[in-house]
């Protein structure tokens, strides 16, 4: 390692390295691309709630809906006494509704990588739930972590991923994650997870390019953080959202446009934009239900009860290992 290399390294944290590392990477491909784990900060956790409200963003609303049409079948489904471990919890919103539902629960668990936004809302829920154990566990779920240590024990373990989050990740990333799931649960355990279903592309295009301009400022977010965190020099104003649909992959893309010739600098090293060139920051995939149950078949999970709306727009999924 050389002098300069060992101050750079010196002069960061793990944390900050590792999101240089993972910008240098994305920014060095072709398609220049950045990890949608970037989006949420504490600023980004925040916005991603405002677009939850949006008229045009249907996920959320169609979810609840579904969750509290169906709160006592899929209460049943999973059962007495679980332990709810929830990928990417966020405002766990629509987690009440299990909260509210299941009987005996050994400990609520939400993960997610927002820290200080994920403590808020556990804080919160302590005083709406008094009786239930809730223990927030700050991590990437992508990654091992360990489940915290619990007083009582539980009937089963309940892997909770709601909000269509599984459709951000690749097909082959997603598989990891739900088999990853599907070894937290156990031979005994379940699966419940909110899956966004194939649709027309004008809802779609709407969805993700919303009229007030949300998802505009939470795309751009992530170009905020890194300049605060690392002290890269992204300028807001020379960057444009706009989301695609891909059809073939059926997929929207999240892509931020830069709008001139610009360079821009992280840690050490520059990156040139032609005027025009897009940054892809986030996929989320959409499935028909037969495309889902394949996959999830892969990771080892058998679809035992499917909940949806009146329009097939969202899908609530409870799976058991096979
Ligand atoms: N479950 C909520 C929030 C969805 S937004 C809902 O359905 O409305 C996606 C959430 O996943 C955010 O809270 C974000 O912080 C979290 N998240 C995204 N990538 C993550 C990762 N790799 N590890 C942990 N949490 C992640
Ligand atoms: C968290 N995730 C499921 C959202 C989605 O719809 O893919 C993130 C999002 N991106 C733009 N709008 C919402």
């Amino acid at each position: 390692m050389n002098n300069r290399a060992l101050a750079v390294s010196d002069h960061w944290s793990a944390e900050q390295q590792s999101m240089i590392d993972d910008i240098v990477e994305g920014l060095s491909q072709p398609q220049k691309s950045l990890p949608s784990k970037y989006f949420y900060d504490e600023a980004g956790s925040r916005l991603f709630d405002e677009i939850t409200e949006l008229p045009e963003y249907y996920p959320t609303r169609t979810e609840a809906t579904i969750m509290t049409s169906n709160a006592a079948s899929i209460a049943s489904a999973l059962g007495e006494g679980v332990l709810l471990v929830e990928y990417g919890s966020g405002s766990s919103v629509k987690t009440r509704v299990l909260l509210d539902n299941l009987s005996n629960m050994a400990a609520y668990v939400p993960v997610d990588i927002s820290g200080d936004y994920l403590l808020n809302v556990a804080a919160d829920l302590r005083t709406s739930y008094p009786e239930i154990n809730v223990l927030p566990v700050v991590a990437d779920f992508t990654q091992p972590f360990d489940l915290p240590d619990r007083s009582s024990s539980e009937s089963r373990i309940i892997t909770y991923f709601p909000g269509s989050t599984i459709g951000n990740f690749t097909r082959d990333d997603a598989r990891r994650i739900l088999k990853q799931m599907t070894a937290v649960a156990g031979p005994g355990g379940g699966v419940l997870i909110g899956v966004d279903l194939l649709k027309g592309r004008q809802t779609l295009r709407a969805a993700y390019n919303d009229s007030a301009g949300v998802t505009a400022q939470f795309n751009l977010n992530m170009l905020r953080r890194f300049n605060c965190e690392i002290g890269t020099d992204f300028q807001l104003n020379r960057f444009r959202h706009e989301a695609i649909f891909n059809e073939e992959e059926s997929r929207i893309e999240m892509h931020l446009y830069s709008l001139d010739g610009q360079s821009v600098c992280v840690d050490d090293q520059l990156f040139r934009f032609e005027p025009g060139e897009s940054i892809l920051t986030e996929y989320s995939h959409k499935y028909a239900p037969d495309s889902f149950a394949r996959l999830a078949g892969e990771a080892g999970l058998k679809t035992r009860q499917v909940w949806t709306d009146a329009n097939s727009l969202f899908s609530v999924q409870y799976l058991e290992p096979a």
